[in-house]
């Protein structure tokens, strides 16, 4: 993707804050886009690293981190799906059944990661 595209990162907060713009001004504190491109770095790190339990207690441990910066878990696992739309749109014709079952499971196991008591 990134040879067609780039840089994702603004297309994909771009739609991140059309779905919830009240989330914008929390990331007051990122002045250069350094915090963004970090968070979706380690983001996608998490989706290719899943079956490892490094990913799934930093997914635990960042959604409860994110509460302290007012961002319920709903919202954070939001984040999630929307990677994945602006992957989908960016892509068009090369976004495979394959592709969609992939991220339709992965996006599964991280609601059920976010939601679990843990
Ligand atoms: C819509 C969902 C999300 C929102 C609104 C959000 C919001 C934020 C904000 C506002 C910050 C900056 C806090 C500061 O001022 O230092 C931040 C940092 C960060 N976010 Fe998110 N976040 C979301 C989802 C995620 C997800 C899914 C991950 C990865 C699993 C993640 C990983 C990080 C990381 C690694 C940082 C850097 C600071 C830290 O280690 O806590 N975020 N996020």
């Amino acid at each position: 993707m990134a040879e067609r595209v780039g840089d994702p990162a603004p297309a994909i907060y771009t739609r991140l804050f059309a779905a919830f713009p009240e989330m914008e001004p929390l990331f007051w504190r990122d002045t250069t886009g350094s915090i963004r491109g970090e968070m979706l770095a380690v983001a996608f790190q998490c989706l290719l690293d899943l079956d490892g339990s490094y990913a799934q207690n930093f997914i635990r441990a960042e959604r409860v981190n994110h509460e302290g910066f007012g961002v319920s878990p709903e919202a954070f696992q939001s984040f999630f799906p929307i990677v994945m739309e602006t992957c989908r749109e960016v892509l068009g014709e090369g976004w495979s059944l394959e592709t969609q079952a992939a991220w339709d499971e992965r996006l599964r196991r991280i609601a059920a990661l976010t939601f679990s008591g843990a």
